[in-house]
């Protein structure tokens, strides 16, 4: 593929096929060295846990590339570590960190043509994941495990610069009270597929799931975290054991307090007290955040700050978190790893 021609400010989140990936393999109790490899197909014994029981997991972060021409990841280590929370959950072997962050660096590099120029506001998407393989039948953790990684050039979320968007409370759950909310496996994400479309058939965006206990109070807004702005200027997340622990949702709770000097919150946002925020937003590497217009609830819409308009601190949190990745404003100690 010739990236001359690649319109980097129209990609979408679609894939394409780069040069190299990485590939290491676990067996008899062991990661081995691990390599880069063209070939984007893996054969796989048709047993593996991970096509029958969902015995897998994945991450999603993302290369970016700075004014000065340096190419830098965001925090990869949070990445490591919650790959390594879900691989405990699934009972897959862990990837140590140093292997985790060094694998990103060699797969950024052997594809260094597919990382987006500075200015274009694309980014080099890096899909790591772990997935157990080899010959099994019962409902047990598989013999070997692949440990990949791939990476795909995606455009901005906002083509036209960022918008709020409307949602709908979900009448399924995304998760149990005490299941795997909380980890990156596929299945919360088949499970999640057939909501969405309802949300979408419906004019909606995407839905937004409940607490699966008692139905009162937001937990993710669909493959995102939720945060509201209260009328005295908090930031406030959901705080529950069924969410996935967003990196970017920390990240903002760090940027609102340290650097817009706002308080923080991490409680229950009942979906029948919605008033106390003025404005809303769902958070992600995807999109970093998207501003919720509305909410949908028992059939008329939640308006927070505006349908049309962005709001003033959701649209100073995405600057600033913005500006730390790409390099234009100062991160914390340890939150931009160079890729060099
Ligand atoms: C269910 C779910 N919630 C939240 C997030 C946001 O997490 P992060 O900010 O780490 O991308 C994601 C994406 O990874 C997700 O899949």
């Amino acid at each position: 593929m010739d990236t001359n021609n690649i319109k980097w400010e129209e990609l979408s989140f679609d894939y394409i096929k780069t040069d190299k990936r990485y590939i290491a393999r676990w067996k008899d109790g062991k990661w081995d060295n691990g390599s880069l490899v063209e070939d984007n197909k893996i054969a796989i014994s048709e047993a593996s846990t991970g096509l029958h029981y969902g015995q897998q997991c994945f991450e999603g972060l993302k290369a970016y590339r700075t004014k000065e021409d340096k190419i830098q990841l965001f925090r990869p280590d949070r990445n490591s570590s919650r790959l390594n929370d879900s691989c405990r959950r699934v009972l897959m072997p862990e990837v140590p960190e140093e292997m985790f962050i060094d694998a990103c660096k060699q797969v950024i590099k052997a594809n260094e043509r597919f990382v987006p120029p500075y200015g274009t506001g694309a980014t080099l998407y890096l899909r790591p994941f772990v997935i157990g393989v080899g010959d099994n039948l019962g409902v047990k953790p598989a013999p070997e495990f692949l440990f990949i990684i791939f990476c795909v050039p995606v455009g901005p979320y906002f083509k036209g610069g960022m918008a709020p968007v409307n949602f709908m409370l979900s009448d399924y759950d995304r998760a149990a009270p005490a299941g795997t909310g909380a980890a990156k496996v596929g299945g919360n994400y088949a499970g999640s597929m057939m909501p969405h479309q309802v949300a979408v058939d419906r004019g909606f965006a995407d839905c937004i799931y409940l607490d699966p206990t008692t139905h009162t109070k937001i937990e993710e807004v669909g493959a995102a975290n939720f945060f509201g702005i209260t009328k005295d200027n908090k930031f406030v997340t959901p705080s529950s054991a069924s969410i996935l622990p967003s990196i970017t949702k920390y990240s903002l709770l760090h940027v609102a307090k340290e650097y817009l000097g706002m308080e923080t919150e991490e409680r229950d946002c009942l979906v029948d007290n919605l008033d106390e925020f003025v404005e809303a937003g769902a958070c992600g590497t995807a999109a970093v955040i998207t501003p919720i217009g509305g909410i949908e609830v028992k059939g008329s819409l939640h308006v927070f700050h505006s349908e049309t308009e962005v709001g003033p601190v959701t649209k100073k949190l995405y600057d600033t978190l913005t500006g730390i990745q790409f390099g234009e404003v100062e991160g914390p100690e340890g939150w931009i790893v160079l890729v060099d």
